[in-house]
Parts: structure tokens; C-alpha cells; sequence
């Protein structure tokens, strides 16, 4: 077809061929004829404008200025009216269900296990304890020795844990994953002076043939008290009132005597089987005593205060180490601690 010479009959004939196009790509490809960067008709007749005689210049390039504006809003407008056609076709199509509600976005929550690690950590916080925070990759002296755990000690066994492979040497020169927050005690005890008040959050590691209710990484809070005139009485009391907090006051509470180098005396704190209730002998949650141990505790070896350079005659401390995990079982009635770390949304997203 000959090019038409006005600029109003290409006008004419860019809107017509405007009209016809019915959809995206139709819109593009006229898009690429009329307004093509490099060969669009539109841009091809400006570029054209020097070879146009002098006088007769200026008014071909602002007639063909002005019909490219033209042809631009033309096709923007051309373009809404494609697009709503689209969609009210794929609306009635059932392709789009406007009416449809959103897809609810999944959202994060904390670990059972943390969630119960905050709140105990806040029960204790209100009875004035401070938190510090101490390494999970420890020297086997204070995980040990400091502790009064010599190296030919039966308890080493019951902490078996994962050893650093380039620390071989001298005894006390050796890391390991800490099997217990209570290193802590010396941590703490070696740079602050009474009256002390602490509590030591954290992962520990142990070798263990796991069950219901042991795993082998295990989250503790230590807590520390020194000052004059501290009793076993204070550490019962303070139990006491970390039990209420976190369990309510119906949950029944047992005190045991119980052996750890480090504390004389030495306790045990348990809380009543929620699974039995203290009646199934085969119950495998408290393996039939009744009662699930949350915690060991007792009161600062007078051998540790002398040691740290407190005079023993004046200081006493206790001290406990509460298992983390344990208190998420009792508090929700999960009869398996192992689930808490196989990464099972379905159970996990219900706390
Ligand atoms: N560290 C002991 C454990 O892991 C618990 C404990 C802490 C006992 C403090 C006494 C005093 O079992």
C-alpha cells in the first residue's frame, strides 16, 4: 500500500489498525510498527524530518511530534480496554474467582522448648536473678575439675560427652561440649564477688541412649545464689515459687536427696507424672516412680567457695541446674521428648 503523504492519513490508518487489535500481542506488534524504536513508522518519519526541504521543516517535525503523542495515549487507552476485556473473560472463565478469600500467609512461632526457656527464664528474672550467658564448647577443667569431678570420677561416665579432637594434651587442657551449664558457677564465680545472683540459660551435650525423656542435647538454667547467710531453705523456697509460676499451684512438687560433687547436700527436684499420675508401673515416662525430675541442686561445696577465694565461714551459695525440655513435657503433657527436635511442623506448630 503507498505511504500516505498527510499526517492525518496516517493517523487515520494507525488508529483503525488500533481498533482491530484485540489482544496483548496484537497490541504489541502494532506497538513495533507504529512506535518501534528503531524502524516504528512514527520514528522512521521523524528521523526523516532533515531531509525535508528548509522551510518546510519545522512544521513536519511538530506535526509528527504531535501524532506520536497521539498514537502513545491511543494505544495506552486501547491497552485498558484489552486488558478489562481479559479479565472479565477469565473471571467468567472460573479462571479468576475474585471473590475467593487470600491464602492465609504461614506464620513463624517460637520452639516449644524456647517459648518454656523464656518463661523460665523470666519467673527467675523476677526474683531478681541475672542472666549471663557461658560457652557450649568448654574446657574439660571447668566442666570437671573445677566442679570436683576428678578425671578417675564415676560421673565422668554419666557425662560422657563429644570431645575436641586438636585439645588432646594435658588433662585440663582439653575441650569438650559441656555436659552440664555448670561450669558456669566457677565462670561466674571468678569475676563477680557476693552477693551473687545468676542465672546460666544454655544447650548442653551428652552421650546418651536416648528415650522418652533423655536426648542427647539438652537445654539447662543454671542458677547461682552467694551471700551470707544462704540456706537450703532459700533454694527450696525459690523452687518452690519457680514451680508455681510455671505450673500453677495444683502440680504437686518432691524433693529428693541426691549426690553431685559439686553441691553438700545435694537434691533433686520432681514434679507429679502427668501421664500416670504415680499409679502405672510400666508408665515410660517416669518409669514408674510417680515422679519426673526436673532438676538437680544443693548447696555450693564450701571446697568451690575456697577455691574462688571466698571465705566459706562467711559465704554460702546454692545452686541448681534445671532441665529445660523437661519442664516443655510436664507443662504440656508431651509423652516423648525426642519429638521436640525432629523438625515435625504438625507437632510443632501446635504450641
Ligand atoms: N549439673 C547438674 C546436672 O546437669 C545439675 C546440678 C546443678 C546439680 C547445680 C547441682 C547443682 O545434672
Amino acid at each position: 500500500m503507498a505511504q500516505p503523504t498527510t499526517t492525518d492519513a496516517l493517523r487515520q490508518q494507525a488508529l483503525e489498525s488500533l481498533a482491530a487489535a484485540a489482544d496483548q500481542s496484537a497490541l504489541d506488534t502494532w506497538r513495533a510498527e507504529w512506535l518501534g524504536r528503531s524502524d516504528g513508522r512514527i520514528t522512521t518519519m521523524l528521523r526523516s524530518v532533515k531531509d525535508r526541504p528548509p522551510e518546510q521543516r519545522a512544521e513536519f517535525g511538530q506535526a509528527a511530534n504531535r501524532l506520536k503523542g497521539e498514537l502513545e495515549a491511543a494505544l495506552a487507552e486501547r491497552e485498558d480496554v484489552v486488558n478489562a476485556r481479559e479479565f472479565a473473560r477469565l473471571s467468567t472463565e472460573g479462571a479468576i474467582d475474585v471473590t475467593l478469600p487470600g491464602r492465609p500467609q504461614r506464620r513463624g512461632r517460637l520452639h516449644p522448648v524456647t517459648q518454656t526457656m523464656r518463661d523460665c527464664v523470666s519467673a527467675f528474672a523476677d526474683m531478681g536473678f541475672r542472666v549471663v550467658e557461658g560457652p557450649e564448647v568448654e574446657w574439660s577443667r571447668y566442666n570437671f575439675d573445677l566442679v570436683r569431678i576428678p578425671e578417675d570420677h564415676p560421673a565422668r561416665d554419666m557425662w560422657d560427652t563429644i570431645w575436641m579432637e586438636s585439645s588432646r594434651g594435658e588433662d585440663d587442657r582439653q575441650m569438650l561440649l559441656r555436659t552440664h551449664t555448670s561450669p558456669n558457677q566457677i565462670r561466674v564465680m571468678e569475676r563477680m564477688q557476693p552477693p551473687i545472683r545468676v542465672i546460666v540459660p544454655g544447650k548442653c551435650y551428652r552421650q546418651e541412649a536416648t528415650d522418652a525423656t533423655h536426648e542427647w542435647m539438652l537445654t539447662q538454667i543454671e542458677g547461682l545464689a552467694v551471700d551470707e547467710g544462704v540456706r537450703l531453705s532459700d533454694l527450696k523456697g525459690t523452687l518452690y515459687e519457680f514451680a508455681r509460676c510455671l505450673f500453677g499451684e495444683e502440680r504437686r512438687i518432691i524433693f529428693h536427696h541426691s549426690y553431685f560433687p559439686f553441691v553438700e547436700p545435694g537434691i533433686e527436684m520432681a514434679i507429679d507424672c502427668f501421664i500416670c499420675r504415680g499409679s502405672g508401673a510400666e508408665c515410660g515416662t517416669c518409669h514408674g516412680t510417680g515422679w519426673i525430675e526436673i532438676l538437680g541442686g544443693g548447696m555450693v561445696h564450701p571446697e568451690i567457695l575456697e577455691n574462688m577465694g571466698y571465705d566459706s565461714e562467711k559465704y554460702t551459695g546454692f545452686a541448681f541446674g534445671l532441665g529445660i525440655e523437661r519442664v516443655a513435657l510436664l507443662r504440656w503433657g508431651i509423652e516423648d521428648i525426642r519429638r521436640f527436635y525432629q523438625n515435625d511442623l504438625a507437632f510443632l506448630s501446635q504450641f
